[in-house]
């Protein structure tokens, strides 16, 4: 192929995605070099035929949540100027001790206008850790900036301060932490004072840890200049889709709230000083997720428990390694590490055939597919071994608010049993079970 990018050479917005001009998924995959298809993500393991008993991660909300909602519709409080973002606000300011608090239509906006409010552009470099969501590159890259991926500290899921300063250069401008999996990076407390010695912003995306605490027993999302989050249904509080972005200096306030809002200007209506994206979550969608903030602590203790339920059904199998354990160890998802990628890949097949649903842990931003063609060519080239090695061999269970003590002992049996022939109990859940205990959840009292 012409200069190995696309079968019509460079484009100058490339995209490969469906709709485009190759849209056979083998055609895509075949120009990536050797690098990236040697290790990218196998299809995914499809479960039995009565589907999966345990999901990996499921929605939970309460009938406070639904209640909430029809009194929105009743009031005609449902757009994004009405009173439930504001009450959202005023309990997400309460839970992180923070003056500002706005709630956005997703946690990719939320990133999107925190890197806005930081004046990043063209040559700006921010480091990012590789091992996360690809928003965080995505909204990097929607304001004009480069991401520089970071790898993993030794035993971590997140880069250290060790990683940060090996990826710096003269024209970093800021630092996304990100606390994957919901493990609070172990060394934040360092970090932020190293941002403010070299004057670099620092966000914190805790998209997957909302109501995570760090060693110290603060809340993540307490260190930065930003904090970002996801509300999306897979999290453990819950609007559908949505998020926040808080800071913990109000004189951030006007700024922010001009970025969520097509950059509309208190003063003069219709006359525009910046040009911003519209971000702004919607009114039934605060409505609905309000009620969950405060319940966001007991939720996080639930998760505490379900970690330690997994690391004791798992102790002993000498081939399995657990995820990285904090002081505070609730995980947003319980992950664990086999000793290659065959087995890791037989396992959860082996799971799958039990019904019990997996993810693999994050393929490295700087190996996706995006960074070899294109503007980001050559980025996939960089080695970052930690990332590289979790990325074949981690993968992470079920782990969501309806687990008890017997499923979790169960998912371990299943696991057992695929080291140790026999060990198996019988499962103690009947598919549909989720959707049995929500509408419990969900029934006027
Ligand atoms: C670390 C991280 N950042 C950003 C996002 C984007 O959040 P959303 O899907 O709400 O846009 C996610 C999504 O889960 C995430 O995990």
């Amino acid at each position: 192929m012409a200069d190995g990018y696309t079968t019509v050479g460079k484009m100058w917005h490339p995209s490969l995605y469906i709709g485009s001009i190759i849209d056979k998924h083998d055609d895509r995959v075949a120009i990536l070099p050797p690098r990236i298809k040697e290790s990218m993500p196998s299809p995914e393991p499809k479960p039995g035929e009565a589907g999966w008993l345990y999901r990996v991660l499921e929605p939970y909300y309460s009938r406070e949540c639904v209640d909430n909602v029809m009194a929105a519709m009743l009031e005609g409080q449902i757009s994004s100027g009405a009173s439930w973002p504001r009450k959202l606000a005023a309990e997400v300011c309460s839970l992180y001790q923070v003056p500002v608090a706005l709630p956005t239509s997703s946690g990719a906006s939320a990133l999107h206008v925190a890197l806005l409010a930081c004046n990043l552009g063209p040559h700006d470099h921010v480091l990012v850790p590789t091992l996360t969501m690809v928003a965080v590159a995505n909204m990097v890259k929607m304001v004009g900036a480069k991401p520089v991926y970071c790898d993993c500290a030794e035993g971590s899921v997140n880069p250290g301060v060790a990683e940060l300063k090996q990826k710096a250069t003269p024209r970093t401008k800021a630092v996304i932490v990100c606390h994957t999996y919901g493990i609070a990076c172990r060394d934040i407390a360092a970090i932020s004072e190293l941002c403010k010695e070299k004057g670099w912003w620092l966000v914190e995306d805790i998209c997957e840890a909302m109501g995570t605490k760090a060693d110290t027993g603060e809340l993540v999302g307490t260190f930065g200049d930003f904090a970002v989050t996801s509300l999306y249904a897979n999290k453990p509080i819950t609007a559908g889709d949505g998020g926040w972005v808080h800071a913990k200096d109000q004189k951030h306030h006007d700024r922010l709230k001009s970025l969520i809002n097509h950059g509309f200007d208190p003063a003069y209506h219709f006359l525009h000083f910046e040009t911003a994206p519209n971000a702004k979550m919607n009114g039934l969608g605060a409505a609905f997720v309000c009620s969950q903030v405060k319940m966001l602590p007991r939720l996080m203790q639930h998760r505490g428990q379900v970690a330690n339920w997994y690391r004791e059904g798992l102790a002993g199998i000498t081939e399995l390694r657990c995820i990285e354990q904090r002081q505070i160890d609730a995980p947003w998802v319980f992950g664990v590490e086999t000793k290659d990628r065959q087995t890791r890949d037989k396992l959860r097949d082996h799971l799958a055939a039990k019904g019990i649903e997996t993810r693999n842990y994050f393929y490295p931003l700087h190996l996706e597919p995006v960074n070899f063609y294109g503007d980001d060519v050559g980025v996939y080239d960089v080695v970052l071994p930690r990332a590289e090695s979790l990325a074949q061999v981690g993968f992470y269970l079920p782990t969501h608010s309806f687990l008890e003590q017997g499923d979790v002992q169960y998912i371990c049996s299943i696991l057992r049993s695929f080291y140790q022939a026999d060990s198996a109990v019988s499962a103690p859940r009947k598919h549909g079970w989720v959707d049995a205990e929500r509408s419990k959840l969900l029934t006027p009292s």
